[in-house]
Parts: C-alpha cells; structure tokens; sequence
C-alpha cells in the first residue's frame, strides 16, 4: 500500500459526524476511513473548552495509532473549542467543519445576512462569527444554540411534529432577522435539513458543512499530492468508546455502505 492509500482519520462526539462521513464516502470515493465516535462521553456541545481539547488530543493519538494521513474533526464543537490548538501539534493535515461551512455561506449569501445554529458551545465560542468577519466584517451573523435537535436526531424523530414544533420554537426569531444562509453548524443537523428548510421557506440557503468538508479535504489531498489512487478500494473502520451496536443501527440507517465491524476502544488510555 502506498503512503496515499493510507485513511484518514474521522472523529465526533458520537454518531454525528457520520454526516461528514457519509460526505467524504460519496464525493472521495477512493479514499479509506478510520472513524471514532466518542460514545461514551458524548455530548460535547455543553463542555467546557479545556475539556474537549483534552478529549481532542486522546482521540488524535489513537487515530495516529492507525498510520492516518490525515484528520478531520468532523465534530462542530470540536473544531470550534480544539482544532486552533491541535493542528500546530501536528505533522499531518487536519480540518476542521466550521471554516468549510462558513466560507460557503459568505459566497452564497447577497444580503449579508447569516445565520448559524449549533450546540451551546460551537455558539458561545463564536468562532464562526469571528472567521466570517475575518472575511468580511460587514456581514451580520446571528447565532442560535438547538439544544434538544442532537437527542430528537438520535431518537430517530427526523420526521415527527414533536421536532416541528421544538424547531419553530428555536427558529422563530431567526426567521424574523431576514439572514438569506443558514449555517446547519452541527453534525446531527444535515439529518433535519427538510424541517429546518420547512420553517426557514425556499428563500433561505441552508448551508451543510458536512458536504462542504468534503469538498474542502479533496482540495487539501490534491495540493499535498496525498489523494489516494484511483483504482484503491477503500476500508472503512469504525471504532467507539461505548455503545457499539446503538452506533451500529444509527450508522446503517444513514450510510450509504453497510457498516459491519465497529470495535470497543478504551479511549482514556491514549
Ligand atoms: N457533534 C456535536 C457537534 O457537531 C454535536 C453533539 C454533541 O454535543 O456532542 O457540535
């Protein structure tokens, strides 16, 4: 195997990030995944910074551990609180979900409106405000945390009224502030895009950053000069810190290939 058919390296909090695998499995068709979901210490999104650059380093050294060329912290929270300071730690790439997402909505939007949703911290850390005002400090960006959409996605309830009504309840005021993009700034909110666009209406972008890492990881594999060959046929491996046949059912109900193996790794030890 050459140094380019090696995997890359994919974490969230839980199942989430799936959304960002799912992603890289249709648009890098070539390219091996070493997936972890922290499901034991999920959620992230209402810990602290210093924690979840903790959690962070741990799950980096266990991705390292599998020889991957790369990194993406698939996890909104995470690369809102831990990618800054991981990254220069590091001699391999890695990405992060919220420059990708926030940079297709400063293309996108005309009237420089823009809306984020996210977990309390992604929120509270402003750091997709702070990178689109580096780009463009004339753009309003207004931010709501959606607390209860992580768990409603994990129930299953993509379609229910139960998840209508909670989501006008957070949408409501952001759809009085005219923002013409919104930033779905969490792993588990691409799964809500039809409720989500219901409230919004058709004039609002919604923007997923999940398919936008995508396509920002194949630019960064092709300028490395480290994409894997056309002809690899790719492994994808998944590995959790608790609850490995719950991550199995949700994994099968929204991947596009059959997810099989998913081990036990005691993350506490890296
Ligand atoms: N993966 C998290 C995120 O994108 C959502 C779930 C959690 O709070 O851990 O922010």
């Amino acid at each position: 195997m050459s140094d380019n058919n090696t995997p890359i390296g994919v974490f969230d909090s839980g199942v989430g990030g799936l959304t960002v695998a799912r992603e890289i499995i249709r648009q890098l068709p070539n390219e091996s995944i070493v997936y972890f979901g922290d499901t034991a210490r999920v959620p992230y999104g209402s810990k602290s910074k210093e924690t979840i650059i903790r959690y962070s380093r741990q799950i980096v050294r266990f991705l390292r551990t599998k020889n991957v060329k790369a990194i993406v912290v698939a996890c909104n929270t995470a690369s809102a609180y831990a990618l800054d300071t991981i990254e220069k730690e590091l001699d391999i790439p890695m990405i992060g979900v919220v420059k990708p997402g926030a940079k297709s909505a400063i293309a996108n939007t005309r009237n420089k409106r823009i809306g984020i949703i996210g977990t309390e911290g992604t929120i509270k850390s402003e750091l997709y405000t702070e990178f689109i005002h580096g780009i463009d400090p004339d753009i309003e960006v207004l931010g709501k945390a959606c607390p209860l959409f992580v768990p409603l996605v994990e129930e299953g309830m993509l379609h229910d009224t139960v998840t209508d009504e909670i989501a006008s309840r957070y949408l409501n005021d952001l759809k009085k502030q005219e923002i013409d993009s919104l930033i779905l700034g969490c792993t588990h909110y691409p799964l809500l895009r039809s409720t989500v666009g219901k409230i919004m209406g058709n004039k609002v972008n919604l923007v997923n950053p999940a398919y936008e890492t995508a396509v920002s990881l194949g630019e960064l594999l092709n300028q490395k000069g480290i994409a894997a060959d056309k002809t690899n046929s790719p492994v994808y491996e998944y590995y959790v810190s608790d609850a490995a046949e719950r991550f199995k059912s949700f994994a099968n109900s929204i991947m596009p290939v059959k997810t099989e193996m998913i081990r036990l790794v005691n993350i506490e030890e890296y």
